[in-house]
């Protein structure tokens, strides 16, 4: 019988040889062949072309040695199903060129039934494992509700969420009735995902932390959860934000068998306010691997200090790899460590 990949060991909190790591982002830009990729292809093309996708996903496997592969997908890629005009710009990133200004378009928002309409995501999840043939597994992912909304309302990236909460104030009813909306896509898309192979699953709440903790109660907490209920017993779910520590156990509350976490709050600290009986992703600050090699080792070992070996501890960024990161220096994270939690 095949041993289980540690990083699965480590979702559930027994103990490693070794601290297990992955980068948010890995399959992306700071990647050599991947931009030479994307100069062939359009990032959606890359999305929608199992082949293509498969290919992103699997190249920063060997070449960091990471324990675990994310799928080559996009948080946004519900969205298209249910009725929005979607495009990857080159300076701007994500554009929303309709998005929805009224309940009644809030309502127009289509039902999605993610093997029909996301089929090309289901078909790399298969590929990919077929690849990967259980060595390491392959994480599936979503945006959370509320990610997902701030992008659907401002049409873009945003700063001041000024759309966002504005419609949060206002009309709460329509508020909700939107995070359902999405809510139910988000289940749909995971199910979906967890179906086709994925062994893991990563909801990113990447902008929750814009919120006051009351507004997280409010607003978010019943979608999130009810996202980790609808998902609940089949495979192991990281919940990631940054900017958490105003929301850490509300977000504990929501759900999630891992919660990951940004550099602005210290791991230690964190993982003290969860509690152990629940496991935790993080948190080097990606500008460090913008330095030298000696700076990122010493960086690492803070936060293995921070984590003092206690099994369920994924080693990760705070946030995705920067597209400006050198290649060696996340190799050399990755290396570091594998290398000095083994010491520990
Ligand atoms: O982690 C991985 O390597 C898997 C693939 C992945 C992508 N996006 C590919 C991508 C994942 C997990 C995401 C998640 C995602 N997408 C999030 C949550 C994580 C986070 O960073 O907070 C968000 C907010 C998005 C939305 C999005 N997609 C933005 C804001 C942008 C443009 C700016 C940016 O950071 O790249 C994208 C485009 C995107 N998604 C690219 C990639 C590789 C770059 C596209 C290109 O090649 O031009």
């Amino acid at each position: 019988m095949k041993e289980t990949p540690i990083f699965l060991r480590a979702c559930k909190r027994e103990p490693t040889e070794y601290t297990p790591v992955w980068l948010m982002r890995q399959a992306g830009r700071f990647l050599k062949e991947y931009r030479s990729l994307r100069r062939q292809h359009s990032f959606l093309t890359l999305c929608k072309t199992p082949e293509l996708a498969t290919q992103v996903t699997l190249l920063p496997i060997e070449k960091l040695k990471v324990d675990a592969a994310i799928i080559f997908a996009d948080i946004l890629l519900p969205l298209e199903p249910m009725g929005i005009d979607l495009e990857f710009t080159k300076g701007e990133g994500p554009v929303i060129h309709n998005p929805p200004r009224s309940r009644a378009e809030i309502e127009k928002l289509k039902h999605i039934e993610a093997e029909k309409d996301l089929p090309f995501v289901m078909e790399a999840i298969k590929q990919v494992c077929h690849k990967l043939t259980g060595r390491i597994p392959l994480i599936g992912f979503s945006g959370a509700p509320f990610t997902l909304a701030s992008y659907l309302l401002e049409g873009g990236g945003t700063k001041n969420f000024i759309r966002t909460k504005s419609l949060m104030y206002q009309d709460p009813p329509c508020w909700h009735l939107l995070m359902e909306r999405l809510s139910e896509a988000i289940i749909s898309y995971l199910k979906a995902q967890v179906r086709a192979g994925a062994a893991v699953v990563q909801l990113f709440d990447s902008w929750a932390g814009a919120l006051s903790p009351q507004d997280y109660k409010e607003f978010v907490f019943p979608h999130s959860q009810r996202v980790f209920h609808a998902l609940s017993t089949k495979v192991p779910a990281i919940h990631f934000a940054t900017g958490t520590s105003g929301i850490l156990e509300s977000m504990q509350e929501a759900g999630g068998d891992i919660i990951g976490i940004d550099w602005r709050i210290d791991l230690g600290e964190a993982w003290q306010r969860l509690g152990y009986d629940i496991g935790i992703q993080g948190n080097l600050d990606p500008t460090a691997l913008l330095g030298p090699p000696e700076r990122i080792e010493s960086k690492v070992e803070e936060i293995l200090h921070a984590a003092e070996g206690r099994p369920g501890h994924i080693f990760n960024l705070g946030h995705g790899v920067l597209p400006q990161t050198p290649e060696e220096n996340a190799i050399t994270m990755v290396e570091a460590v594998h290398r000095l939690s083994k010491d520990r």
